[in-house]
């Protein structure tokens, strides 16, 4: 089930994603005694993570049961200006109490396929994960933010990971950035019970019409590659990122 849903700027857009993290971690905690959620990097994410972080929202969370992820990471420290982990910490988990052995960061300074192994070993073992991504469920929630050229997490077009279907996480070489980087693999990223994109901006409108109403050219825009096996697949777009979209 695709949920499209428009918010007239990108404080509304964040209030909602912050809200609906409390939904899902409310039910998640409460079914299963933890809540696993795999963040994004990038601009937009950053005042849902503030959101959360803040007087409104911090405290309706019982943190001591949330298990945070990355769903891509840059290879650098994690004291880098360019680590998303950094900006979640700043934005998100320096205000809140989170066990330090529940934030689960992809390691971005170790060797690239060092630091892929390493993560998928790491899923594997919290999901219990056997043998390849096929119908075992993985976070509770992702977040995903989609660039203007149609990328989602570290899944870039015409890149190797793209075709990456047997492991969890991947070391995925970008041309255009001439860099490395770690993502979630598509398998996993479809197995999550609900994955949530947060886009917004101009910029965004027209890959936004193409992802979500053009043809499927999922090398082209591999945000057309994350339909969940199981889960919900919801946009939150705001109305700049919407305008080139058929009419609600
Ligand atoms: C990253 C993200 C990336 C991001 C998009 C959108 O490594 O930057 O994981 O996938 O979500 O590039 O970024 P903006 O929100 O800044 O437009």
């Amino acid at each position: 089930m695709i949920e499209i849903k428009r918010f007239p700027d990108g404080d509304h857009l964040a209030h909602a994603a912050a809200r609906r993290f409390l939904e899902v971690a409310i039910v998640a905690i409460e079914s299963r005694g933890r809540c696993s959620v795999a963040l994004s990097g990038g601009t937009t994410p950053r005042a849902l993570y503030e959101l959360l972080g803040s007087g409104d929202y911090s405290d309706r969370v019982d943190w001591s049961q949330v298990h945070f992820f990355w769903g891509d990471e840059r290879c650098v420290p994690p004291d880098d200006s360019e680590s998303i982990y950094r900006m979640a910490k700043e934005a998100l988990l320096d205000h809140i109490q989170v066990p330090a052995d529940q934030v689960h960061r992809m390691k971005g300074e170790l060797d690239p396929q060092r630091a892929a192994r390493e993560y998928d070993a790491l899923l594997r073992d919290f999901f219990s994960l056997k043998g390849n991504p096929t119908d075992q469920q993985t976070f509770d929630l992702i977040y995903l933010g989609m660039g203007d050229d149609g990328h989602t997490a570290s899944l870039f077009p015409h890149t190797e990971a793209l075709q990456e279907h047997d492991r969890w996480v991947t070391a995925n070489y970008v041309p255009k950035l001439e860099d490395w980087r770690l993502t979630l693999t598509t398998p996993t990223i479809n197995q999550a019970a609900e994955v949530v994109f947060l886009v917004g901006g101009a910029k965004k409108a027209e890959t936004l019409r193409s992802v979500l109403e053009g043809p499927q050219a999922p090398m082209e825009l591999p945000a057309q590659l994350i339909v969940p096996t199981l889960g919900r697949l919801s946009w939150f777009i705001d109305k700049e990122a919407a305008a080139e979209l058929r009419p609600a």
